[in-house]
């Protein structure tokens, strides 16, 4: 990696790896693309940033050539409980999005990371220790896009010998950037709310696990993945990856050994819940901790103690 594009940069995960990039391979080096400019305005103003959508190949094309770029960080789709409001939308933006920026990336010869997610995963999937070659079919439209997504960079590896790098990321959570749309947004909304109002009323059922990974681990295995040595790379589609498996009971006790008043109700989403319900309750990653050594660091304890730390700074500053 040297010249480096990310697509939906200004969003809940680019944004944290712009930075995390920039940090290493200077502002310059590092150019954003997002349709949005109205959020995380210092990253607009450190280095390149550029208005466009992904699917605009002409645009994205010039800016390839213009910044040399030879890494691309796809990142622009629309999340889970977004994509359900409009399935057109979602698909046109995920599958149509991605498809230009492979062809770019054969015709430039750059190397490409694409996201996929537990999404990719059904209620006919293994749902404990989920293997990272299963069944995979998925009711959400969302879901539906990540999978053709990943047989889509499988197809370019095949086929034309692209550098597609990916993998199914879990709940993200983080402090920088809202999230955008997704099932697992509650497990960020709680901190939020415990804080300012000592009280949550959450989506998703009180006994409803899903995976969840803390930012600092995600930006540190889009790195790793991309750094890692082609040779050992079994899988060009999408790794699974998690740190945690926890349940809204479970994340709201942990709240509450920081912040005893703390209470949560449930007033279930019924279109998140039956996202969740498909969604495994823990993957199995160890095909990515034994080819690229992914060892994320934050477990539930960890996260929740610095997302409460720093989200009490924000909030006491703003
Ligand atoms: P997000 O919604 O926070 O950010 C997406 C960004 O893409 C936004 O800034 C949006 O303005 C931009 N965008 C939307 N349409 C665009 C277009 N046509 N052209 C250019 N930019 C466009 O999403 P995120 O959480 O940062 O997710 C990034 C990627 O990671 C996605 O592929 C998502 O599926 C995947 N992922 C995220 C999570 C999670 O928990 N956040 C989990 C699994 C996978
Ligand atoms: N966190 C994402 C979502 O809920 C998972 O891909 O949509």
């Amino acid at each position: 990696m040297k010249n480096i594009l990310i697509t939906g940069a200004l969003g809940q995960l680019g944004s944290e790896i712009a930075l995390a990039l920039r940090a290493i391979y200077s502002n310059q080096n590092v150019v954003l693309v997002d349709i949005r400019n109205d959020i995380n305005k210092q990253l607009i103003i450190d280095g390149p940033f550029y208005i466009s959508d992904c699917r605009d190949r002409e645009k994205i094309i010039q800016i390839v050539k213009k910044h040399n770029i030879d890494t691309i960080i796809h990142l622009a789709a629309i999340l889970s409980a977004r994509g359900e409001m409009d399935p057109p939308h979602a698909w046109d933006i995920n599958i149509n999005g991605l498809t230009t920026i492979l062809e770019i990336a054969k015709e430039f010869n750059c190397s490409l990371f694409t996201p996929s997610s537990i999404g990719a995963f059904g209620s006919s999937t293994p749902k404990d220790n989920t293997p990272q070659v299963t069944i995979q079919r998925p009711s959400s439209i969302y879901g539906i896009t990540k999978v053709a997504g990943e047989l889509l960079c499988d197809y370019y590896y095949n086929k034309y010998n692209v550098d597609t790098r990916g993998v199914r990321f879990p709940g993200l959570i983080s402090y920088l950037t809202p999230p955008g749309g997704g099932t697992t947004d509650y497990a960020i909304e709680i901190f939020y709310e415990a804080l300012r109002n000592k009280r949550y009323v959450c989506p998703i059922q009180a006994d409803t696990y899903m995976d969840m990974l803390y930012i600092s681990d995600a930006v540190q295995a889009v790195i790793d993945l991309m750094n890692a040595d082609p040779n050992k790379l079994k899988h060009r589609n999408a790794y699974n990856i998690t740190a945690m498996s926890f349940s809204p009971r479970m994340i709201a006790n942990e709240i509450k050994k920081h912040i005893p008043e703390f209470e949560i109700v449930y007033e279930i989403d019924p279109v998140k819940q039956r996202i969740a319900d498909s969604w495994p309750n823990k993957l199995d990653d160890s095909e990515a901790r034994e080819q690229w050594g992914y060892n994320p660091v934050y477990d539930l304890e960890k996260m929740v103690y610095d997302m409460l730390d720093k989200i009490s700074r924000r909030l006491c500053c703003a």
